[in-house]
Formats: structure tokens, C-alpha cells, sequence
């Protein structure tokens, strides 16, 4: 559940003795950006279990609503869908299964659009941002939050990356877009493609959510167990899914690369991508 302590205020009591590097990282503009923003009624598109959610109800000014919409058909995606629905219960917060390509709503329908680490799961960028486009109201805001390939500052981060793309290469054999991590200027340019007024552009190398986290980074140092064994199973975890495809070769080569990413993890950590987060008015 969302608890009254976390948030935007909470952050500001403890900035002062928020780590150096995070406090320097960029994620702290963003989140006070937020902060300035009233989100009227929200669209989260590309919602998983409406992780982006969580973060804009910590740091946005205020909201009336959330609409979080995703067309992901895989287990994953169905038990994701359930848990945010469960995790939100009580709260103005609404999943619907529904592509991001020709939605159902009215144009003009959202005072923010926003779209968190989904463009590069899209089939079609563009008809997914122009119809975003669509249903934002004349002077709402549109959100963007993507991570960047060349944005590596540590080693943990090249891991992560490194991980990131061979979970690709799976989602790929199982028939799943996926791709890799767009560059930077190509994000830049999705963003000038909108037309957006007013658009503002902030890079940070630290997930939002560590704002909120009181674990302080312990969990990117590889010495902490707990997030250790947890990054172990889930690389278990994604090689299993391919446990059905029927080149063995494929299988093998990719059970080995999995086994090179944990080594690397075991001996550098692993730490989230550096990404850009934009911000305009429709
Ligand atoms: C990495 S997840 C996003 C996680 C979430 N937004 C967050 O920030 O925590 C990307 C999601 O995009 C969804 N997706 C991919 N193509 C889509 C489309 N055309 N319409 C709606 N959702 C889509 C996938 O099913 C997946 O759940």
C-alpha cells in the first residue's frame, strides 16, 4: 500500500542526508518538477503493474485521477495488471487492457499523458505517441521517461545494461517487441516529433524511487545479499522462459551469456540505466 509517509515532502525533510550521489544525480529535479505539476485526470500508457503511478502520486502537486493502460498478453503482464489493481485498491486508479495505438478514449480527454521505460516495448513509436498526443487537452502535460544506451557511468550500470539486453534477445525469441535501449538524441527526437511547447529535458543516472527508498543504495552494492540472490533468480527466471524453444543451441548459448551476466553481477552490482525525462505542454 501507498503509505502517507513517503512523497514529495517526506524527500524534502530528508534531503541534507539523502547520499551525495543521489541527491546529485538528477533524480531530485525531476521529482521537484513534479512537484510543480497539478496532474488533473492522469493516462499511464504501457502501465505494467502501474510502477509510474506510485512515483507521480509521491511527487506530483496534486491529481484528481489515473488510467493506466497496457496490452501486454503474457502471464507476466496478466498478473501485473492484477497486483496493481490490488495494490491501488481504494485509490482513483483504473487498469484497462488496451493498446496504446488507436485508444478508446475521447480526444482531449487527459490533463497528463505519460508514458515510463515503454517506448522501447513499442511495435510503432510514432502511432503510439501521436495518439497520446490525441487524447491530451490543449496545454496538458506530456511525460516522457525513457532510458538511454550510452548513458553508463559505473560498471554496475554496463551490467545492468548488459542484462537488459539479453532479456531482449528472449522476449524477441518468444515473439515479444523488445528492443534494445534507444540513444539519447533519438529519444530527444520522439520528443521534438510531439510538437510539445515548453519542453524540458533532465537526465539523471538514479531511479526516482530511490528518492523514496530508505535502503539508501545498499541495494546496488554487490555485497548486499538479499538484492544479490533476488537479481540471481531472476535471470533463472527469464532463461526458463525460453525452456520450450526448440533449438537447444539457442538455449544453451543463452543459458551461458545469463551465467556471464551473474559472474559480473556477483563481482560489480548491478544499477539502473541512465535515462531522460521530458517534460512538455500539448
Ligand atoms: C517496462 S514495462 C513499463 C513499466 C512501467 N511503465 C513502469 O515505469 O514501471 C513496458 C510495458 O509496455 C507495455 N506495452 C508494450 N506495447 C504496448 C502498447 N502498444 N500499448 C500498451 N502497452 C504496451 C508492455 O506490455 C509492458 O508492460
Amino acid at each position: 500500500m501507498i503509505r502517507d509517509d513517503v512523497g514529495l515532502a517526506s524527500v524534502r525533510r530528508r534531503v541534507g542526508r539523502l547520499p551525495k550521489n543521489l541527491e546529485s544525480s538528477g533524480a531530485l529535479d525531476i521529482a521537484k518538477k513534479l512537484g510543480s505539476i497539478s496532474g488533473g485526470r492522469v493516462l499511464d500508457v504501457g502501465t505494467g503493474q502501474g510502477g509510474f503511478i506510485d512515483t507521480l502520486m509521491n511527487t506530483l502537486k496534486d491529481y484528481e485521477s489515473f488510467v493506466g493502460i497496457d496490452n501486454g498478453d503474457s502471464h507476466d503482464s496478466v498478473k501485473g495488471m492484477r497486483d496493481g489493481r490490488a495494490h491501488f485498491m481504494g485509490k482513483p486508479v483504473e487498469f484497462l487492457w488496451m493498446d496504446g495505438k488507436g485508444m478508446g478514449f475521447e480526444d482531449g480527454s487527459f490533463d497528463t499523458v505519460c508514458i515510463s521505460y515503454g517506448l522501447h516495448h513499442l511495435e510503432d513509436v510514432d502511432a503510439v505517441l501521436t495518439d497520446m498526443r490525441r487524447v491530451l487537452r490543449p496545454g496538458g502535460r506530456f511525460i516522457i521517461q525513457e532510458l538511454y544506451c550510452e548513458g553508463d557511468k559505473t560498471e554496475a550500470q554496463r551490467v545492468d545494461r548488459l542484462q537488459h539486453e539479453w532479456c531482449t534477445v528472449i522476449d524477441n525469441l518468444l515473439g515479444m517487441t523488445h528492443n534494445k535501449a534507444f540513444t539519447r538524441q533519438r529519444l530527444l527526437d520522439f520528443a521534438s516529433y510531439l510538437g510539445l511547447k515548453d519542453l524540458e529535458v533532465f537526465d539523471s543516472d538514479r531511479p526516482m524511487d530511490c528518492l523514496f527508498c530508505e535502503m539508501n543504495q545498499l541495494c546496488e552494492d554487490p555485497r548486499n545479499q538479499a538484492e544479490f540472490y533476488d537479481l540471481m533468480g531472476r535471470i533463472d527466471e527469464t532463461h526458463d522462459r525460453i525452456k520450450d524453444y526448440p533449438d537447444p543451441e539457442v538455449r544453451d548459448r543463452i543459458k551461458e551469456e545469463g551465467e556471464v551476466i551473474k559472474k559480473a553481477i556477483a563481482g560489480s552490482g548491478s544499477a539502473a540505466s541512465s535515462y531522460l525525462f521530458m517534460v512538455g505542454t500539448g
